[in-house]
């Protein structure tokens, strides 16, 4: 018999960062970057990151990220059905890093694969494992954030090493009641701007030769100026759509959590969607650009603090690698 129709609500959420902290003073102490907090902070919001110890990788930190979900949803790991890991920094290409989390968890009930999709993985994922609930196919999804992006930071370069950060964050979903959980979504990419941000070897194209390691070709490569253009214009475009998408005008929404790119991002598309201050989620300045960690990350921040609650509509924007923009509704 099919089962009836339900909504993706999220049960659980969990974050984790890494204990060690670089701060704005330890880059400006290094006078090859010729850089200065003071740049850092007026630039972009960040004032420091965190990074992974030497032994953690993406697995580690998704890990302990989804073992605090599963605690915060009151879940055992055999409930799980379903892992997805959003990363562009797995352990390996193959096995996907959700794989080595299933086997860290011990959910053996559990499929597991990644989105690899970079800032916007997020919400694709996100998306990806509400259709499951909502179709009755699946009933409990594991979505997961993660990112250790200073395994593939080019720290001699001051335009992208003060960027990024490591970190995880994590939702657990499951059936809801209507109006509950994941109200829409919109997924979109302009493929004509894929170079813009790209990590050039590595993959099928271009090996990690001697040369190209020496070239840092494996590393994070960004067109910084012509992304920040790009994200201001098309953030709003696809937050637009997903709150009418969901029946909702912009006063219904409580919180607008973006990908935590650029301070300056955020107030400029957070302006032109005409959303006050008070509605702007900001966590960059502590954990810096943790590409597909950075929206979960803020949501268990700002829970922590006190300003998510059952019943919040909460609007998730992701940006980024692709050019992909991926906007959706929650109510919390
Ligand atoms: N310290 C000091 N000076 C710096 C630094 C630094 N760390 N980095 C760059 N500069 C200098 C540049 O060399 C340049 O100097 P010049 O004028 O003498 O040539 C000057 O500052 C201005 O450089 P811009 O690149 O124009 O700086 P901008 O204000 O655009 O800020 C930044 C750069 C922060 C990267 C910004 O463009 C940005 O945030 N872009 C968007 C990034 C993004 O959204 N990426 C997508 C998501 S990330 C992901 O998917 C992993």
């Amino acid at each position: 018999m099919q089962r009836k129709p339900v909504s993706a609500k999220v049960l659980g959420l969990g974050a984790y960062l890494p204990e060690r902290v670089l701060t704005n003073a330890e880059l400006e102490a290094r006078p090859e970057l010729e850089t200065s907090d003071e740049w850092i902070v007026r630039r972009t919001g960040i004032r420091e990151r965190r990074l992974a110890a030497d032994d953690q990788a993406t697995s580690d930190l998704a890990t302990l990220a989804a073992q605090a979900c599963l605690a915060d949803a009151g879940m055992a790991p055999e409930d799980l059905d379903l892992i997805i890991v959003a990363t562009v920094t797995p352990d390996m290409l193959f096995p996907a890093t959700a794989c080595l989390v299933q086997r860290n968890l011990d959910a053996r009930k559990a499929a597991a694969y990644d989105v690899l999709l970079g800032c916007t993985g997020f919400v694709s994922a996100l998306a990806t494992g509400a259709q499951f609930v909502e179709n009755g196919s699946l009933d409990h999804i594991l979505v997961i954030g993660a990112e250790t992006l200073s395994r593939i930071t080019n720290w001699t370069d001051r335009a992208t090493c003060v960027l990024f950060g490591d970190g995880a964050g994590a939702v657990v979903l499951g059936p809801g009641e209507a109006g509950e959980g994941l109200l829409s979504f919109v997924m979109s990419n302009n493929g004509q701007a894929a170079d813009l941000l790209k990590q050039p070897a590595g993959g099928s194209r271009q090996r990690v030769t001697p040369e190209a390691a020496a070239a840092h070709l494996d590393c994070v490569h960004m067109e910084g100026k012509e992304l920040f253009r790009l994200a201001v214009e098309g953030v709003p475009v696809v937050a637009e759509a997903a709150i009418e998408k969901a029946g909702l005008g912009p006063e219904d929404i409580d919180l607008l959590v973006m990908h935590q790119a650029n301070t300056r991002i955020i107030d400029a598309a957070a302006d032109r969607l005409g959303f006050p201050a008070e509605k702007k989620v900001v966590t960059i300045a502590r954990h810096g650009n943790t590409s597909a960690a950075s929206m979960p990350l803020a949501l268990a921040e700002l829970r922590a603090q006190g300003g998510l609650s059952r019943g919040d509509t909460v609007l998730l924007v992701g940006f980024g690698a692709g050019f992909a923009l991926a906007a959706a509704v929650l109510r919390w």
